[in-house]
């Protein structure tokens, strides 16, 4: 009985030895704590500030090499805090021994090519093998999944702000042709680059419809198959937006604007020099003691 009593006696003072213990290493080490405890390290704000996720595929070609260099450096310098936006180049399978070398070194370094089970084809399957086979493929999913061709330039910011205030289920989004149409409920939107959300591409990879109608031109294609399967219910053509380089197509062009989300047809280099100097593209460059060429 009286050994219990000790016991009980002294535990106060062992609570009070450690609580004094503790505090003392608390003010000796206050700078101890390692980062990986600290919240706002292990979440970057990117992450905790992106409403939504969207996937780029630009669709391309094995050989195009410096296309894809100069295109990594185009959307290299762009983001959005308010979308999580991941660029990748597709094409189908590699043909020559030296792709085999090249792009297996593209992919160690930048990780961002798909190549799909198809062979090169214009106009034979290829942005059904895109859609259908993503959900099989990627790690993960993204709420929207765009189709680009790779002589558009897209400006990733105003791309986004677009989006975020746009249903994220059932949507078909893009540039709607014909040019000077407004309704992007009849007929389809242009492959230079159009968004579809996830259920969406699912459905292209789970529906016989497209299955069964893969030939022909494949962005008309796409708005063919969702009027048959009475999808898409959500639609949003671009428009002033997006558009073709000034004088190259008819009513699809018109000026550069400020607020542009695409501009298509860009198949030359003074073109591409006069859509970066309009949207002051170089305009982050710090001067330096390393370079004297900009002043
Ligand atoms: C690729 O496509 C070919 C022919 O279309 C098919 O036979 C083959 O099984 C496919 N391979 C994979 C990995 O899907
Ligand atoms: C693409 O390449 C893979 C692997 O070499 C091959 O299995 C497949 O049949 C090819 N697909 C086509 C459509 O040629
Ligand atoms: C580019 O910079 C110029 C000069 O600062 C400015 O007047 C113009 O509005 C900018 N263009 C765009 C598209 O932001």
């Amino acid at each position: 009985m009286k050994k219990k009593w000790v016991v009980l006696a002294v535990l106060p003072s062992i609570a009070l030895f450690l609580l004094f213990f503790c505090f003392n290493l608390l003010l000796k080490y206050p700078k101890v704590s390692s980062p990986l405890k600290d919240p706002i390290a292990i979440e970057p704000l990117r992450n905790t500030q992106a409403q939504f996720s969207l996937l780029i595929g630009i669709l391309t070609r094995p050989d195009s090499y410096d296309r894809r260099h100069f295109l990594r450096l185009i959307y290299g310098i762009q983001s959005s805090p308010i979308a999580e936006i991941h660029v990748k180049f597709v094409f189908c399978n590699l043909t020559k021994d030296e792709q085999r070398m090249f792009i297996a070194l593209e992919i160690l370094r930048f990780s961002d090519i798909i190549i799909l089970n198809c062979t090169e084809n214009m106009n034979s399957g290829k942005t059904y093998t895109y859609f259908s086979s993503l959900p099989c493929i990627l790690p993960r999913r993204y709420d929207y999944v765009m189709k680009a061709d790779d002589d558009v330039f897209l400006r990733i910011a105003p791309l986004a702000f677009s989006l975020q205030p746009l249903p994220r289920k059932d949507l078909y989004y893009g540039f709607v042709i014909p040019c000077n149409s407004r309704n992007p409920f009849i007929e389809y939107m242009s492959g230079m680059g159009f968004i579809l959300s996830w259920d969406l591409v699912e459905w292209i990879g789970d529906s016989s419809i497209p299955a069964n109608d893969i030939h022909g031109p494949e962005d008309k294609l796409v708005g063919k198959w969702l009027k048959m399967g009475n999808k898409a219910r959500n639609r949003f053509s671009n428009k002033p937006a997006m558009y073709d380089y000034p004088g190259t197509n008819g009513q699809c062009s018109h000026e550069l604007i400020p607020e542009t989300v695409a501009i298509h047809r860009i198949k030359r280099w003074d073109q591409w020099l006069t859509v970066l100097k309009f949207f002051n593209m170089t305009e982050a460059l710090q001067p330096s003691n390393l370079y004297h060429i900009f002043d």
